[in-house]
């Protein structure tokens, strides 16, 4: 089969890497990619957003299967448009990817179905925003409902502090459209848990659970990030909170999201919340995490296109998905400054080595002249390693990531240990 995948993060990465080994995949490739991602993959100079682009593409090159991996072209209709144009696409379409674009329709589905959530209201208007969280008090959580490259949210301490929020989405249009309809939410407290589900729409096959480190900082501070490292699986995500997760929230989204006609075939990402008054969601993404992913799939021990081609099919029923037994991890390198300013175009160092021990997913380089790997993004690579145990995939993920050097290298020493 000739695959195709769409984004160039690291993401994008431990996707191509599992989807090389399948005997089923004879031709990959991924847009646009990154100098990473070329070592399993063709790259392909058409951007991840660039829907009619994709479509033309595939459709040129005779793709057999695309695989959408990032929010926006999900949100776009790339599948949709792909489905149209005859190309079998594995992500939702865009009337379901919406639980993550939209996070006021996530929250009024939720509340529809009973499906535990944060209190919350809507509002469209300033003012009555402003004196709903007076009324309320702090803490409180202000939401951007449209995508916002994970920013949107502020987990307020403060009545002040909600308020400058409210004024920067809603007055000062911060994040665009995507601020002119805020959600404004109950404060939950707990170990937040993710969850990634494969579903064909009717069948839901749960990974193993993964925790990301949003703050760029050790001791979770620091301004939130696309995510720092990451571990799987959790351990206080127990069999039990996983009957009870699947029973109370993964079976009723997605039946949820059939009954409303949006079904939703693709990953699932539940983002969760183990409060004292139980599991709660804290938001619905359409895609794969980035770092989720790559500490998942590398526990993956079934043939991935399979497992895609029957979200597709709808038989995802049929097929016997394994995992590895033990944990795995990813540490994040950053470029200094991520995720406020940073510079760009520093050569890696030690790449070879650390690929002895890890496997070396790339965000964000890129090759010069020379052939040499230079950073070339905020996320550089993310240094992923598996172990009978937790503390040993921690070990191994740092043991392989202290062989890679750049100028200003930034990452967190305290994945796994942070909670
Ligand atoms: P989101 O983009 O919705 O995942 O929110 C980003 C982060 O804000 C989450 O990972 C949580 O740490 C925090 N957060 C969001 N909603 C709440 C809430 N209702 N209560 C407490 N923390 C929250
Ligand atoms: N790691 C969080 C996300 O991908 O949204």
């Amino acid at each position: 089969m000739k695959v195709l995948v769409v984004g160039g993060g690291g993401r994008e990465h431990a996707i191509c890497w599992k989807l090389a080994q399948s005997p089923k995949v004879t031709e990959l490739y991924c847009a646009p990619g990154n100098a990473g991602i070329a070592q399993v993959a063709r790259c392909v100079p058409v951007k991840a957003t660039d829907v009619e682009g994709m479509v033309n593409w595939a459709r040129d090159n005779a793709m057999d299967f695309v695989v959408v991996a990032p929010d926006d072209p999900l949100a776009m209709g790339m599948v949709d448009a792909l489905e149209a144009a005859g190309i079998p696409a594995f992500g939702p379409r865009a009337n379901a990817a919406v639980v993550e674009a939209s996070k006021a329709f996530s929250k009024g589905l939720m509340k529809k179905y009973g499906i535990p959530t944060a209190r919350y209201e809507t509002f469209t208007d300033l003012e009555a925003a402003l004196a709903y969280v007076r009324a309320q008090g702090a803490p409180i959580v202000v939401k951007a409902d449209g995508l916002a490259l994970g920013k949107g949210v502020t987990v307020a301490a403060t009545v002040a502090e909600a308020e400058q929020a409210l004024r920067e989405m809603m007055e000062g249009r911060k994040f665009g459209d995507s601020g002119s309809t805020v959600v404004i939410e109950e404060c939950m407290t707990g170990p937040e848990v993710t969850v990634l589900a494969f579903t064909d729409g009717k069948t839901i096959v749960p990974m193993p659970s993964s925790q990301d480190h949003k703050r760029a900082f050790d001791g979770n501070r620091g301004p939130n990030t696309g995510g720092m490292g990451a571990i799987s699986p959790v351990p206080v995500y127990t069999p039990e909170l996983a009957r009870r997760c699947m029973d109370e929230i993964f079976r009723p989204t997605v039946d949820a999201l059939r009954a409303e006609g949006r079904t939703f075939q693709g990953v699932l990402y539940f983002g969760l919340m183990l409060t004292p008054d139980g599991p709660r969601v804290v938001e619905y993404n359409a895609r794969f995490g980035d770092p989720e992913c790559q500490v998942v799939l590398s526990l993956l021990d079934t043939d991935l296109m399979d497992i895609l081609q029957a979200c597709v099919d709808g038989t995802l029923d049929r097929v016997d998905v394994r995992w590895k037994k033990g944990a795995a991890c990813v540490v994040v390198l950053a470029s200094g400054g991520y995720p406020v300013s940073y510079e760009k175009g520093f050569p890696i160092s030690g790449l070879d080595e650390a690929g002895k021990t890890a496997t070396v997913f790339h965000a964000g380089t890129r090759l010069d002249e020379q052939g040499r790997y230079l950073t070339d993004g905020g996320r550089v690579l993310g240094v992923t390693a598996t172990g009978d145990t937790l503390d040993g995939a921690i070990g191994a993920a740092y043991g392989a990531a202290r062989h890679i050097s750049f100028e200003k290298m930034h990452f967190r020493t305290d994945i796994g240990r942070a909670f």
